[in-house]
């Protein structure tokens, strides 16, 4: 997730809940250039939690870039490629990359053959449903058959939808019913019941969770019974208290200054919903140094009613 799974955050989710694999940022492949791939987004795509699958997101054009790109990433080690085909906003969808790829679904296949060449790890795709009708994803899909990616996840919403409205997991059911390859489904999982829901709902492979895992961490072992339910009031508090305290550590360890290191930090609290957390969280975005945001979680850490 843009801007979110950063490597300090996935330090983080690696060494507390240790979800199955975790998803890096995307890195933005700058066509026509030599350096295809910035240094920053490299120290991204090879800083690994250990004994994690880390995959790596690429974006970009359906040319000659993203290849380029991916043998770059690769020669530095990297394991596991996704490409994006499913980002909304205009800066992709104007030209032929993230949801833009719709547009030009016989772009795709080409690409993700010559990718497959080069991928040592898994090569699979993240995609929306469409741009603006669900029964787009049908036209691309031959194309992932056809260069045999190893499993394919879907958020089933429209490039137009952006987060409107809801991902339509019958969607994600017709796929998995049509394709031999994993499907994973995303969208729209905030809980254990929903987890299940979705699960049942699919038969999807697997479940990534964007959202309600920024949210809430512990969200993965509450699916797997390895954690109680969600707690509500001073508990849940504490409970996030305690992950952002985390965060904030290891954001100060990687990014300078305390306006980028609390910008990172309320772009996390910015997705925590609990009505009854809204006034600390609101307190929360409202510092300006990293030593009162701290004084805060210190606070709700020790309180005890
Ligand atoms: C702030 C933000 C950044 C995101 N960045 C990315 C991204 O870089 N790559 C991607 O494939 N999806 C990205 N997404 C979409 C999520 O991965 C996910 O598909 C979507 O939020 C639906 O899943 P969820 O309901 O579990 O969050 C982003 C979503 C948000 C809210």
């Amino acid at each position: 997730m843009q801007g979110i799974t950063n490597r300090g955050l996935r330090e983080v989710f690696g060494t507390t809940v240790v979800p199955d694999a975790l998803f890096t940022e995307f890195v933005r492949v700058r066509p026509g250039s030599a350096t295809p791939v910035t240094n920053a987004d490299f120290i991204e795509a090879t800083t690994q939690v250990p004994g994690i699958a880390l995959v790596v997101q690429v974006i970009g054009c359906a040319d000659e870039g993203v290849v380029q790109a991916t043998r770059e990433l690769v020669s530095r080690g990297v394991e596991h490629i996704n490409v994006n085909m499913g980002c909304p906003w205009g800066r992709m969808t104007s030209v032929l990359a993230g949801g833009g790829m719709f547009r030009a679904p016989e772009t795709v296949e080409p690409m993700l053959r010559e990718l497959r060449q080069i991928v040592p790890g898994s090569l699979s795709v993240k995609t929306r449903s469409g741009i603006d009708d669900e029964r787009q994803i049908f036209d691309v899909i031959p194309a992932f058959e056809a260069a045999e990616i190893d499993f394919l996840v879907v958020h089933a919403r429209t490039v137009q939808q952006k987060y409107t409205g809801h991902a339509n997991h019958e969607l994600t059911r017709e796929i998995v019913d049509r394709i031999g390859m994993p499907v994973i489904a995303n969208g729209d999982v905030t809980t254990v019941a929903e987890a299940a829901a979705v699960m049942k709902q699919t038969g999807a492979a697997g479940l990534m969770i964007g959202r309600g895992a920024i949210a809430d961490p512990w969200l993965f072992n509450r699916i797997r019974g390895s954690a109680p339910d969600r707690p509500e009031g001073v508990q849940r508090r504490r409970e996030l208290a305690r992950y952002l305290s985390l965060l904030l550590t290891s954001y100060e360890a990687i990014f300078y200054g305390d306006a980028q290191i609390l910008a990172k930090l309320k772009s996390v609290v910015a997705l925590i919903e609990d009505p009854d957390q809204r006034r600390w969280c609101k307190a929360l975005k409202k510092q300006k140094h990293v030593a009162s945001v701290r004084r805060l979680l210190d606070t709700a850490l020790t309180d005890d009613h």
